[in-house]
C-alpha cells in the first residue's frame, strides 16, 4: 500500500501507445480534489499515439521514447522520471513490455489495465477471443505490473456482460467504458 502524504498529489506518468482514452479518463480523475495523484508527464513510444494530443490540452509534460533498442529506452525513461520526480506509473494501451529490472526499480508502483477479467485471456485480441469462446462474461482489470505480462496482482475488476449479438467493436466499446471508471477506482484503492 502506498500513502500519499498530506495533500500532496502523487506525482503520476501515464505511459501510452495509441488512441489514449484511458489517459484522458485519468487526467480528469486526477484534477478532482480528491484523486491522489497528479498526472505531470505522458510518455508514448511512437509519435503516432493519438493520445499525445492531450498533452497539448491539458498542458502536460511529454516524452516520446523509441523503443527499437529497449534498453537504452529505459535509461532514458528512468532519467526523465527522476528528473520530474515521478513515483508512480499508469500503464495505458502502453503496447512495449519494461524489463525485469525497470520494473523492480519501481517496484509495486508500476499499474496497468487490460481488456478481460484476468488470469483469463492475457495477451492481445482479447475481444476477439472472448466472442470466438463464447463466453458469456467478460471485464476489464487493473493490476500492479509484474515481470510476467498481465499476471502481476490484481487491484480491481469488473465483469462485463456479453449479449448474442456483441462484436468486437461493441464489445470494446462497452468494456472500455467500464475501464475508464475501473483505472480511477484502482487508483483510490491503491493509496486509501
Ligand atoms: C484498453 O482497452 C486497455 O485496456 C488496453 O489497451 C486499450 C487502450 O485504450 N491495455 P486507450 O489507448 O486507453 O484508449
Amino acid at each position: 500500500m502506498i500513502k500519499s502524504i498530506g495533500f500532496k498529489k502523487v506525482k503520476t506518468a501515464v505511459f501510452i501507445s495509441g488512441r489514449g482514452s484511458n489517459l484522458k479518463s485519468l487526467i480528469k480523475f486526477s484534477k478532482k480534489k480528491n484523486s491522489p495523484i497528479s498526472i505531470n508527464l505522458i510518455i508514448s513510444n511512437t509519435n503516432k499515439s493519438y493520445g499525445l494530443k492531450y498533452s497539448k490540452i491539458y498542458k502536460i509534460e511529454k516524452k516520446i521514447i523509441n523503443f527499437k533498442n529497449s534498453h537504452d529506452a529505459e535509461n532514458k525513461i528512468l532519467k526523465i522520471l527522476i528528473k520530474n520526480k515521478i513515483t508512480f506509473i499508469c500503464l495505458a494501451g502502453f503496447m512495449k513490455i519494461l524489463s525485469k529490472s525497470f520494473i523492480q526499480k519501481f517496484k509495486g508502483k508500476i499499474i496497468n489495465i487490460h481488456p478481460s477479467l484476468l488470469p483469463k485471456y492475457k495477451g492481445l485480441d482479447t475481444h476477439k477471443r472472448v466472442i470466438q469462446n463464447k463466453e458469456r462474461i467478460t471485464g476489464c482489470s487493473v493490476h500492479y505490473v509484474s515481470p510476467k505480462m498481465d499476471s502481476g496482482k490484481i487491484i480491481l475488476q469488473t465483469k462485463v456482460k456479453i449479449g448474442k449479438n456483441d462484436s468486437v467493436k461493441s464489445l470494446s466499446r462497452k468494456v472500455l467504458k467500464k475501464e475508464h471508471k475501473l483505472y480511477p477506482a484502482a487508483i483510490k484503492k491503491v493509496f486509501n
